[in-house]
């Protein structure tokens, strides 16, 4: 083990410095490690494929590896004597990262190789909906074929078009959204068909999405402020979809739109899903579980599982959660953490991501611009790095995806997103665009209408 609980005393406070391994360099391995880092027993130790500056500039350690170098990830914590590991992208977690740590001793944050199978194989999900628990899912069939496909196309009218396996958020296609008709609907069906033996098409649920993230450990589900994502690019729900261009909160971790029986019922889906999922595996489950809701005339349903933190969500929640976070993920890695050792501030929460103008499609030029970090910081604000190089004191050049998010804690989402919309416009990074309607007032309240006209026909 690579730290040591001194036995003299039952209190944390008296454990020798931690060191805390974190995999990934993204907006949620940013948000994750400066919560670490606030607590003054941890050393960060960081393997990632790229240089997050934010990252390394609070990390012990930092190592360039591929995210699915398992065993080159595994070797550069047991070289610095890690004791534990939390571990961001799915990648990572699909390829079996945790089986490897504790094969070797390590405390590992995340689901092992089998459990991942919930985020990694939508066909998986969809069954242990389906044979284990019974309810929770829209109407879906795995196609292999197009005749398959235009025949349940046609059983539905519209339908969502799923690859089975990690698109990075991207991958997903709305019938009436990105694709027009049928016809679209066939050839994109088509194009994955040509490298993947089937495609998941899932019948088109209309209602409001929410994020409902939770620890789990050893079948506890200790759930974190509900959160709504905004994947499209644009304004409005337009364009493509995106990793998430922002999230918001409320202070109370419940939604205006949603009644407190609707999130009763997606935290028993959780509880019904982790308990299905450790009886089929065998194994308990020590990490994130986030499901992606929808709530729809017919009641509840399950849009997506994801084996750990969201992004945005990540940011949200590492700038709401309380104490300290080295302890809380000791315990929740060692089967451990009980609901009294998680508390979250009672304040709402927004995140704004900014991103290159030509996210998320392929940036055809360089994009260098110019944002002072300490005017988000005086605005009493924090800045996230993500898919972005420091070239200079207040000098940057974005990469492909999204570029650096502005969080945000205050008493109601929509003042907070107001002030944030005036910083990012006085800051005017060039190049970059972001989405004025996260948190906004007259969004909120057109999410909320629409539930009640929902809810008014629900059969
Ligand atoms: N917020 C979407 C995701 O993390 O996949």
């Amino acid at each position: 083990m690579g730290y040591l609980i001194i036995p003299a005393s039952k209190e944390y406070g008296e454990i020798e410095r931690m060191k805390i391994g974190l995999v990934g360099d993204g907006g949620r391995e940013h948000a994750i490690a400066r919560k670490i880092a606030e607590s003054s027993q941890a050393e960060l130790f960081v393997a990632a494929k790229n240089i997050n500056h934010g990252i390394r500039s609070i990390a012990k350690g930092y190592a360039q590896l591929n995210m699915t170098d398992l065993d080159g990830i595994v070797a550069y914590f047991e070289q610095n004597q890690v004791g534990l590991v939390v571990i961001g992208p799915e990648a990572t977690l699909i390829a079996g990262i945790v089986d490897k740590l504790r094969a070797k001793g390590i405390l590992a944050v995340g689901p092992t190789q089998q459990q991942a199978r919930l985020e990694g194989d939508k066909s998986f999900m969809r069954y242990l909906l389906n044979e284990k628990i019974g309810w929770g899912s829209p109407a879906w069939k795995l196609v292999a074929s197009i005749k398959e496909a235009e025949a349940f196309i046609r059983s539905q009218g519209e339908v969502v078009v799923k690859p089975v396996g990690l698109t990075g958020g991207r991958g997903v296609r709305v019938m009436g959204v990105q694709l027009k008709d049928i016809n679209e609907a066939l050839s994109f069906i088509q194009e994955l068909l040509e490298t993947n033996s089937s495609v998941l098409l899932e019948e088109k649920v209309i209602g409001q999405e929410f994020s409902r993230l939770a620890f789990i450990c050893d079948g506890k589900v200790i759930p974190m402020p509900v959160m709504q994502d905004f994947k499209y690019a644009y304004d409005g729900d337009k364009g493509m979809m995106t990793g998430g261009m922002g999230t918001y909160s409320f202070a109370d971790g419940k939604m205006p739109f949603l009644t407190s029986d609707e999130i009763k019922t997606a935290d028993k889906l959780l509880e019904e899903v982790i308990a299905a999922l450790e009886k089929e595996t065998g194994e308990p489950y020590r990490g994130f579980l986030y499901g992606q809701f929808m709530i729809t005339r017919s009641g509840l349903r399950l849009i997506e599982f994801n084996v750990r933190l969201g992004d945005p969500e990540a940011l949200n929640v590492n700038t709401l959660l309380e104490g300290d976070s080295a302890q809380l993920f000791e315990k929740l890695a060692s089967g451990k953490l009980s609901k009294a050792d998680v508390q979250f501030k009672p304040m709402a929460s927004v995140v704004k991501y900014l991103v290159p103008e030509e996210y998320p499609g392929k940036l055809t030029h360089d994009y260098f611009f110019n944002l002072d970090e300490n005017k988000v910081s005086e605005a009493d604000f924090t800045l996230i790095q993500a898919s972005v190089m420091k070239t200079g004191e207040t000098e940057w050049k974005a990469l492909g995806s999204r570029t650096m998010a502005i969080v945000g804690l205050g008493q109601e989402p929509a003042a907070l997103a107001e002030k944030i919309d005036a910083l990012i416009d006085e800051l005017k990074p060039q190049g970059l665009r972001y989405r004025k309607d996260v948190g906004n007032r007259d969004n909120i309240l057109q999410k909320v209408e629409m539930m009640n006209r929902i809810r008014g026909v629900r059969k």
